[in-house]
């Protein structure tokens, strides 16, 4: 007997001699997460218990709704192991170095109220000025050359500030990345995606400014990086900030440099990732966190920094796919978060258009403060 088919016995025998309809664990391989059933994605915690498994709780309508959907697609049963968690053996990939309490309360009340507005909104302005930042084009090379040298002349004065250029190897738009080195190797990653896209045509050089997705996120990361370097802040980990290439056609920068995180063994405590900060979608929110594909214990934190440090109201909502860059952490087995600008199914409708214009958010940035304000509070809370 194979396998597969010695599994297929386990769960179904599982099934008849089962008599109530409770939670089973189940593996299934990472890379086919984004096929599978929508009602099973978007109603289950999804953990992952290793760099490229992840494990659903399922009961046993959802297990047969499962094989089907395997049978169909594959041509063959199989594809995934129920039976006991292994979260146990992936213990490196668990959350010990996240802080499960606040301790830096004075100096991040110092710093949150230093962002400005307005230079959020002429971040946006200018990043969303390019013809378009399509990762083929000169003018994504060019427009993330430009960012690598706006966060260069920012932190001139930080003795252990270095902007690089991250070179991919299949395409010429580099992703940037700024460390602000502590005593510690362990990295605190903030993140968004600073290319766009026009979905309407094939034509690469179609316009497509991107202000929301993502100049907005990129203004988000370069007004923490003005706040701490005016504060000549030193940390004790290092604080990695990153502006991933490609991300609009598949997450390809970011899975490049997560795999090389995970090649190097360079340890990382958290992956903050900034990707639509600026439309305001959902009236009587301020902000969502995306629970799904991310991390529980760092979402904890976020709670915490939200409710103390923000004040403002906010709910978890679910992508249901691989939606931005944070995936490309956790699918390494990395702990990220997501704080997005809206509920999913109000988010911003001119997104991958030439109408993702400024002018959208009414030519400004008050949606995106309480963003700089939150990855300050990470920034210097997971500091500890
Ligand atoms: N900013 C979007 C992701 C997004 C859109 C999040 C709407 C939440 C609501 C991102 O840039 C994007 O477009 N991602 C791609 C996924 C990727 C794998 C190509 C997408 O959603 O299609
Ligand atoms: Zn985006």
């Amino acid at each position: 007997m194979s396998v597969e088919n010695l599994m297929l016995l386990f769960i179904f025998s599982f099934m008849i001699s089962s008599p109530f309809s409770h939670a089973t664990p189940v593996m299934v391989s990472a890379s086919d997460l984004n096929s599978l059933p929508k009602s099973i994605i978007q109603t289950t915690p999804i953990k992952f218990v290793g760099p490229s498994t992840v494990e659903l709780d399922l009961n046993d309508e959802e297990i047969t709704l499962l094989a089907q959907h395997f049978h169909k697609l594959k041509g063959r049963c199989g594809g995934f192991v129920t039976g006991a968690s292994v979260n146990e053996t992936h213990k490196s990939f668990s959350s010990a170095t996240i802080p499960s309490e606040l301790k830096r309360q004075p100096e991040v009340l110092n710093l949150i109220p230093q962002v400005e507005e307005s230079r959020m909104s002429d971040t946006i302005k200018w990043f969303s000025s390019y013809p378009t930042r399509f990762y083929l084009t000169d003018e994504g090379k060019q427009a993330m050359e430009d960012l690598a040298k706006k966060w260069r002349d920012l932190t001139k004065d930080l003795p252990n500030a270095e902007v690089t250029l991250f070179q991919h190897k299949d395409w010429a738009q580099p992703t940037v990345v700024l460390k602000i080195k502590g005593l510690s190797p362990e990295e605190i990653i903030l993140g968004g995606h600073g290319d766009s896209i026009n979905t309407d045509t094939n034509d690469i050089h179609a316009p497509a400014p991107g202000a929301d997705d993502n100049a907005s996120g990129i203004s988000v990361l370069t007004e923490i990086i003005r706040v701490l370097a005016k504060n000549k802040y030193q940390p004790k980990s290092t604080l990695t900030f990153m502006a991933y290439s490609a991300e609009e056609v598949g997450l390809r920068g970011s899975m490049d440099v997560s795999a090389y995180y995970l090649d190097q063994g360079i340890p990382v405590k958290g992956v903050l990732q900034f990707d639509g900060t600026n439309f305001k979608g959902s009236q009587e929110l301020g902000m969502i966190l995306v629970e799904d594909l991310t991390s529980p214990s760092l979402n904890n934190l976020m709670e915490k920094l939200i409710n103390t440090y923000l004040k403002l109201p906010w709910a978890y909502d679910r992508c249901g796919y691989a939606c931005s860059d944070h995936y490309s952490w956790t699918f390494r087995g990395f702990a990220s978060t997501f704080p997005f600008e809206s509920r999913l199914n109000e988010e911003n409708s001119h997104i991958h258009t030439p109408g993702d214009l400024f002018s959208v958010s009414g030519n400004n940035a008050h949606h995106a403060v309480p963003f700089a304000r939150l990855g300050l509070a990470y920034a210097l809370e997971m500091d500890q």
